[in-house]
């Protein structure tokens, strides 16, 4: 055997060390490709898919098509989401399928008397929107996809018909669902023994879900917005009153829309467009946060958190005011919300010492509640995915297509209540976002991608209705300026300031008491939260190359598949 030089001692001396200041989780590693989603049954697919010389994009649809099945609460085909890709070769597209408003849809559709009715804005027929979920992935895969459409459907069709076994999670989510499920008979066929909740272990077979994915598998986007499925869709529609037409799946189409893109200490960070209001939100965060030292305050401490709460309540404050669905609202200033300059005059708002008061008080927050999901993606060459789609609710509208076997979703409570409607108790009616046929409404699903020196260096995003944006924020922060490994960076605990109401939501160890104190002292209000979101990430390790995945244990049944 060689000896060992000093000069090789020393240096293994000083990788040993740099392990040890560097000590955290371990995340998960692969050399060539990784998934990472809610649902480990899905992520060992995804990479089954890679491993079959899938690229990141059949990985990606594969995926979603499985947590349809696997992971009913968020993941969907009724639903609506968007998914960027960043090609290894430094191209990046954005697929936009996120939900369209019906024909039948106008502003004033969820006034009663002219009065605001919540349930009909988020809980009924109205409150479903035209689904994007099969065209956006087709789209995607037409484009760049290299397995056939078949193979990539064809697991989801197999865990639908023949089942599979029920884990603790999915036993407790369903369970605690049933009762908003009573009111429709095929939701609660789908989803219980005749009304008796489904036990870890048992098998869950969702027999007409795996007949409608059979149909698309065949038939492609076809076998969802026409025939049979497109007759279900319209039959259950017509029987209650709701508004979504053959003519409106039909007409469904899916949008390919440049990334935005911006820059954060040196990486170049690749964003989602509207109709999602994340990118924009995300980008003007970082550029205000982009003129403090973070690294040198620390993780958590009350100065670093404080100005990440100041540069949240801005971008939170614009994203009130200015966004929507950009087909509709072409005069919305996107480049300048995104650019130096204006984080610059941001900035110089911020007190060093002070909170700043959240007002005028005419804008506020239409309710969204805590379900979505997030799938991370890179292949063996490097191309690499972030998709995150919904149902909106956690099970969407509550509402199965009887014979279809798939949920609807509840988007349309993601368009402002009514023109004018605004008040200090939540609502908000500015027009940017109020719901208008063909209309996409507005969205904080964030998938993004970092890139450094001309590679892939970071692919993240998460669930949780507007603290999305902020959960992947922080999965930013964490890596970039806190030198966080994935693991790390997914399990740090988090916090959430949305401009209004004017307070700071924080996970149960995210901050310490004395750091709460610092941060109430300079006039924060501080709530404890539940959990905030769940970010998949995968880093590539600008070093070795190899890949580092972040599973977020927050939902319960999420894991990676590697290759
Ligand atoms: O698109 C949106 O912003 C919301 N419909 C997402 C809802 C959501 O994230 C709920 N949960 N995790």
């Amino acid at each position: 055997m060689r000896k060992l030089t000093g000069f090789g001692i020393a240096l293994i001396a000083i990788i040993v060390l740099v392990r040890i200041l560097e000590a955290g989780s371990e995340p998960t590693r692969a050399k060539k490709g990784m998934v990472i989603s809610s649902s480990g049954i899905g992520s060992e697919i995804g990479a089954q898919v890679l491993k079959d010389g899938g690229n990141a994009i059949d990985a990606a649809v594969a995926t979603a098509f499985v947590l349809a099945v696997t992971h009913p609460g968020a993941g969907n085909i009724g639903g609506g989401g968007f998914l960027l890709y960043r090609l290894a070769t430094g191209d990046a597209v954005a697929y936009d399928f996120r939900e369209k408003a019906p024909a039948g849809s106008s502003p004033t559709m969820f006034l009663k008397n002219g009065q605001y009715d919540f349930d009909a804005h988020h809980n009924s027929y109205l409150s479903v929107g035209v689904p994007g979920t099969t065209a956006g992935l087709y789209l995607a895969w037409k484009d760049h996809g290299k397995l056939s459409w078949k193979r990539l459907v064809e697991p989801a069709v197999k865990l639908a018909r023949d089942g599979f076994p029920v884990s603790i999670g999915l036993a407790g989510s369903l369970s605690g669902i049933l009762d908003d499920m009573k009111p429709y008979p095929a939701s609660m066929a789908q989803f219980s023994k005749n009304g008796i909740p489904y036990e870890p272990g048992d098998i869950l077979r969702q027999r007409d879900l795996g007949r409608t994915l059979q149909r698309i598998a065949d038939q492609g986007p076809a076998g969802f917005y026409d025939g049979e499925t497109a007759l279900l869709i319209e039959k259950e529609m017509k029987e209650h009153k709701g508004l979504i037409t053959r003519e409106d799946l039909k007409a469904y189409q899916p949008k390919k829309r440049t990334p935005l893109r911006g820059t954060y200490r040196g990486y170049e960070v690749i964003a989602m467009p509207p109709p999602s209001s994340g990118g924009v939100a995300l980008l003007e965060m970082l550029n205000i946060l982009e003129g403090y030292d973070l690294t040198g305050n620390g993780h958590a401490s009350a100065r670093s958190v404080h100005w990440i709460v100041e540069a949240m309540r801005r971008a939170f404050a614009d994203r009130a005011q200015y966004l929507g669905d950009s087909d509709f609202n072409p005069q919305v200033p996107i480049e300048r919300l995104i650019s130096k300059p204006y984080a610059a005059d941001l900035r110089r708002t911020i007190n060093e010492n002070r909170a700043s008061k959240s007002g005028p008080t005419q804008f506020s927050w239409p309710v969204e509640s805590n379900e979505t999901t997030h799938i991370s993606v890179v292949d063996g060459e490097r191309n690499a995915v972030a998709l995150t789609y919904t149902l909106e609710y956690l099970y969407g509208s509550r509402i199965v297509v009887p014979g279809a076997g798939f949920l609807l979703n509840n988007e349309m409570g993601d368009f402002n209540a009514g023109p004018g409607l605004t008040t200090s108790d939540g609502l908000i009616g500015t027009p940017p976002n109020l719901a208008q046929p063909g209309k996409r409404m507005l969205s904080s699903m964030t998938p993004t991608i970092l890139e450094k020196n001309g590679s892939v260096f970071m692919v993240t995003g998460s669930p949780g209705g507007r603290t999305i944006i902020n959960t992947v924020l922080l999965t930013i922060l964490n890596v970039v300026d806190f030198g966080m490994n994935a693991q790390d960076a997914v399990d740090a605990g988090r916090f959430h300031h949305q401009w209004l109401p004017d307070r700071i939501t924080h996970e149960r160890f995210a901050l310490s008491p004395d750091t709460l104190a610092l941060l109430r002292t300079k006039g924060h209000e501080l709530v404890q939260s539940g959990n905030q979101g769940a970010a998949e990430v995968i880093i590539r390790d600008p070093a070795s190359g190899i890949l580092e995945g972040g599973v977020d244990r927050r939902q319960p049944d999420a894991g990676a598949g590697v290759q």
